[in-house]
């Protein structure tokens, strides 16, 4: 029985959520909590699931009945990788895939996505089809396509490549940035949002009001490039000051929320930099950037806007075999 064991990160988004749906750029970087897969490969002519962290047992077919009838949403993701990588790179043999995450799947750290990433790493390698990054990236971003029909990419470029990326919706331009150590704290709202419905929402805004929400793309885009020079510079303040005006905009998206603001308000007079939420909004994490030194003072200030620390680095590893 052939084994591997692969590992993707999870990720936070910096700068230019729902832009980035729309063709604009964004900036994303890779968290040290990571989604690990373990893989087998077995004579049984089976798949099988195993991922406890999502509710996922022992859950069986055969694999010429993979992607096909009732799937539950959190098999998803990886029976569509595995139908994709088949259809393409052609096997026979069994395969058992047992996922366990760092994080947990609430926080909207990419778990569907680090989990298809270290799925189709894992089938490249046990296969020996030496994929690159790149190869990687389009047959993980065409799976999360498949399932939930929407959505930019870079949560996969993340898991992918790792470090922080300066990325263009599809991965049109998928561009590691050089850069040094930043301070990131990031608080938990405390509810989950769901990335899909939000996404849907900001479409029908936009079909209603076209004019107004590409003008706010636009904006945003105008802050991702300027963002990406203050970053190349490790210009902190600057980063901070472009992430509130990030915020400004996420907000007259109407994807804030009441908790969201409190913990970006706590943030910001406890000395951050700058502050913002990180992904579609409605709930899910908001990130502050900080000096060094006054990073135990915003906890606090955020902690008591009843938000939930949760501890990270940025800028880590992208998919390894482990
Ligand atoms: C969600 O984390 C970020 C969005 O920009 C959606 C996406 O880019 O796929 C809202």
């Amino acid at each position: 029985m052939k084994k591997i064991i692969v590992s993707a990160p999870g990720k936070l988004m910096l700068l230019g959520e729902h832009a980035v749906v729309y063709d604009r750029p964004c900036i994303v970087t890779a968290v040290d909590q990571r989604l690990s897969a373990e893989i087998f490969l077995t004579e049984s002519g089976e798949f099988s699931m195993h991922a406890p962290d999502v509710s996922i047992t022992d859950y069986k077919k055969s694999l010429a009945e993979i992607g096909k009838g009732e799937i539950p949403k959190a098999a998803a993701f990886i029976e569509r990788a595995l139908v994709n990588f088949k259809e393409k790179y052609p096997f026979d043999e069994g395969l058992e895939v047992r996922t366990k995450s760092e994080f947990s799947s609430s926080f909207g750290f990419g778990s569907s996505s680090a989990s298809t990433v270290c799925l189709v790493k894992a089938l490249s390698e046990v296969f020996e089809k030496n994929l690159s990054d790149k190869e990687i990236f389009d047959l993980s971003y065409k799976t999360v396509l498949d399932v939930q029909g929407v959505g930019s990419g870079f949560d996969i470029a993340a898991a992918v490549y790792g470090g922080t990326v300066y990325f263009l919706t599809g991965g049109k331009k998928i561009e590691p940035l050089h850069v040094k150590d930043f301070d990131l704290v990031v608080g938990y709202s405390g509810t989950k949002a769901d990335t899909t419905t939000i996404v849907k929402e900001i479409a029908k805004k936009r079909d209603e009001n076209k004019p107004k929400i590409d003008g706010i793309f636009s904006e945003i885009e105008v802050l991702v490039e300027k963002g990406k020079i203050c970053m190349n510079e490790s210009d902190w303040e600057g980063f901070g000051r472009i992430m509130n005006e990030n915020q400004t905009l996420l907000s007259q998206l109407g994807v804030s929320t009441e908790k969201l603001d409190a913990m970006i308000e706590g943030a910001l007079s406890a000395g951050a930099y700058g502050a913002k939420l990180s992904g579609a909004g409605g709930g899910d994490c908001m990130i502050a950037l900080c000096p060094k030194e006054k990073i135990e003072d915003v906890k606090s200030s955020i902690k008591n806007a009843n938000g939930e620390i949760i501890e990270i680095k940025v800028n880590t590893e992208g998919v390894s075999i482990d």
